[in-house]
C-alpha cells in the first residue's frame, strides 16, 4: 500500500469511534479527507443522528456536500470526539500540526473536544518531534520583530511560502513561521515559551491532548494503545 491508501486505512478504522448523537469535530488534511468520507457512508448507512464542527473551510465544505449537518463551533454546547491528521507523533503521543496551516482552529476544536483521536499512516510515528518543521502563526503587525525574536532563540525560523514565493496565509489571514528545529528535546518547555510570545496567535505543539493513535500500517489498521 502506498502512502494515500495507508491513511484511507486508517482514517476508515477511526470512522467506527463514532456513535449515533455525537457532535464530532472533524480535522484538516488528506487523511481527514477520507475520514470525512467514510464517515458520510456511515450516517447513511445507518441513519445516524451526528452533527460535526470543522477545523477548515475545506473540511466543511467535503461533510456538508456529502450531508453531514455542519456547525458552527460556537453553536455547540460541547464537542464529543474530535478525530485529526497529525504530521508527527512520538510514542508519548505528543505531536506536531500544522502541516495545512490550519492548526489554530484545529487546537481550538481539539481544546474543546472531550476527546481526541489522531489519524495518520505509520510514516508519522517518530521518536522525537521536530524532524517535521514546527509551524506558528503570527499575526502581520510586528512579525519580523516576532521573527528575529525566534531567530535569537536559536529555532531557526522561516516564514512559509507559497509556489510563487509569497507568504502563506492561514484561514485569519496571518503569516506562518516554520521552526525548523531538526528535533526538540523538550516540547512542553518550547511550548511554554512559545505561549508566551507576543503575536504568536498559535502553534503546532499539540500535548496531552490526544489518547487514541489509529494508524494505517502494511498490515492494516493499528489503534495505539492497543
Ligand atoms: C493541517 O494544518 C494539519 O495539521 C494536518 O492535520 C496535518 O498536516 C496532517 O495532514 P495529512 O493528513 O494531509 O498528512
Amino acid at each position: 500500500m502506498d502512502q494515500s491508501e495507508l491513511k484511507k486505512v486508517a482514517a476508515e478504522r477511526a470512522a467506527e469511534f463514532v456513535e449515533d448523537g455525537m457532535t464530532l469535530g472533524l480535522g484538516t488534511g488528506s487523511t481527514v479527507f477520507f475520514l470525512v468520507e467514510a464517515i458520510a457512508r456511515r450516517v447513511k448507512a445507518e441513519n445516524l443522528h451526528i452533527e460535526a464542527v470543522a477545523t477548515s473551510s475545506r473540511t466543511a465544505k467535503q461533510a456538508s456536500d456529502l450531508g453531514i449537518t455542519m456547525k458552527d463551533i460556537n453553536d455547540v454546547d460541547h464537542i464529543d470526539l474530535c478525530i485529526d491528521g497529525a504530521d508527527e507523533i512520538d510514542k508519548h503521543y505528543q505531536g506536531i500540526k500544522g502541516g495545512g496551516a490550519a492548526h489554530t482552529l484545529e487546537k481550538m476544536v481539539a481544546t474543546t473536544s472531550r476527546r481526541n483521536i489522531w489519524i495518520v499512516d505509520e510514516s508519522k510515528l517518530v521518536d522525537t518531534l521536530g524532524k517535521f518543521p514546527l509551524p506558528t502563526e503570527v499575526i502581520p503587525f510586528g512579525c519580523e520583530q516576532v521573527f528575529h525574536r525566534l531567530d535569537a532563540e536559536g529555532l531557526h525560523p522561516q516564514f512559509r511560502l507559497d509556489d510563487s514565493g509569497q507568504r502563506v496565509t492561514t484561514h485569519n489571514k496571518n503569516f506562518v513561521i516554520d521552526l525548523h528545529m531538526g528535533k526538540i528535546d523538550h516540547p512542553h518547555l518550547l511550548k511554554q515559551f512559545l505561549d508566551g510570545q507576543v503575536g504568536i496567535l498559535e502553534h503546532g505543539l499539540f500535548l496531552d491532548l490526544v489518547d487514541t493513535v489509529v494508524v494505517g500500517t502494511q498490515d492494516g489498521a493499528k489503534v495505539l494503545p492497543a
